[in-house]
């Protein structure tokens, strides 16, 4: 019996096969999970494939829009597979692993980009989003400017003198009480970045905070997001604990407060964030405002 001939639909699949480019590049019903991965789709000019996203991908305003698959690190197959997604894209912060596991196993292709806090691993998620959305010729623009963004702000940091400010990053999250970022954090890593230096490296993720490690910790600064504060419900409210009220942080009542996303994303926009965070701590140094870009500027 004659093999059946391909139609040309299965021919052009079977040939980009061939030359590397994946099969799911073409998918149409994207489902993302984690805010700087949305965000590159976005950057990426492919933002009208997303059927869905978490609730961390507040940015952009479309982004924030699309239906919510629950919170990026307690997701559920059931949330996931609702949207009948013919790719899901997911963050290294992505979980639990059994949540992705079961989603996979029900047939739906994942992609699935490695935890990292380095410049270097923003440019290795661009790329990797840019392949799996057959959009490699984008990725690799962004990251050219990105690198350019990146250049320009290091180099300011790297010229400001004297002693780094000591900059303690507390997180509200959920109901829980104040959390503490360690060592193998975004927060942690955005502090390195602008010139700062974060009193509580020796604890490896995020702790709860004590007073006890507040005042060892003896912070310049305290860093905290805007969703933070207002959970809060005021920044004024931080200062409300005697341990952080007595840090020279808490006595120059230096609070530097930035969205969850921009701040920690670790996604187009890490240049600006850096920019923004750096001039925060270092009110006096000179470091030069970054030319807008279509991925920090969009509606
Ligand atoms: C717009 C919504 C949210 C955004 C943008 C957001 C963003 C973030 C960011 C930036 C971090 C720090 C990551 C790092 O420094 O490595 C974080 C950590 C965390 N968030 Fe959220 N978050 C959101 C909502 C929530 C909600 C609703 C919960 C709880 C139900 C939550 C629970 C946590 C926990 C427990 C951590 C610490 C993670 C760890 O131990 O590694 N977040 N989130």
């Amino acid at each position: 019996m004659m093999a059946k001939p391909l139609s040309i639909k299965a021919a052009c699949a079977a040939a980009l096969l061939f030359v590397g480019v994946p099969a799911y590049a073409h998918a149409e019903r994207i489902v993302s999970v984690g805010g700087s991965t949305t965000e590159i789709v976005y950057a990426l000019g492919a933002g009208e494939r997303l059927v869905g996203a978490d609730t961390t991908s507040i940015y952009p305003a479309a982004a924030d829009a699309l239906p919510d698959v629950g919170y990026v690190r307690q997701l559920s197959a059931e949330g996931l597979l609702s949207l009948s997604p013919d790719l899901i894209l997911a963050g290294g912060e992505a979980g639990p692993d059994t949540a992705l596991a079961q989603t996979e196993a029900a047939g739906v292709r994942i992609v699935k980009l490695e935890e990292g806090f380095a410049p270097e691993d923003v440019y290795a998620h661009i790329a990797e989003v840019g392949a799996a959305l057959g959009r490699d010729a984008e990725a690799a623009a962004l990251n050219e400017t990105l690198k350019q963004d990146m250049d320009r702000v290091l180099a300011d940091v790297a010229k400001i003198e004297g002693r780094k400010p000591r900059v303690m990053f507390l997180l509200q999250a959920g109901r829980g009480g104040l959390l503490v970022a360690g060592s193998d954090t975004a927060a942690h890593a955005m502090i390195e970045l602008a010139g700062g230096e974060n009193p509580a490296s020796t604890i490896k993720g995020y702790k709860p905070f004590s007073p006890e490690a507040a005042t060892e910790a003896a912070p310049d600064i305290l860093l905290v997001t805007d969703q933070t504060i207002e959970m809060l419900g005021g920044g004024e409210k931080l200062l409300a604990d005697p341990a952080l009220a007595a840090t020279p942080a808490g006595k120059a009542k230096r609070i530097v407060s930035m969205d969850a996303l921009y701040l920690a994303g670790f996604g187009p926009r890490l240049a600006h964030a850096l920019r923004d965070l750096a001039a925060g701590f270092h009110p006096g140094a000179e470091i030069a405002p970054l030319p807008a870009r279509p991925w920090t500027e969009a509606q």
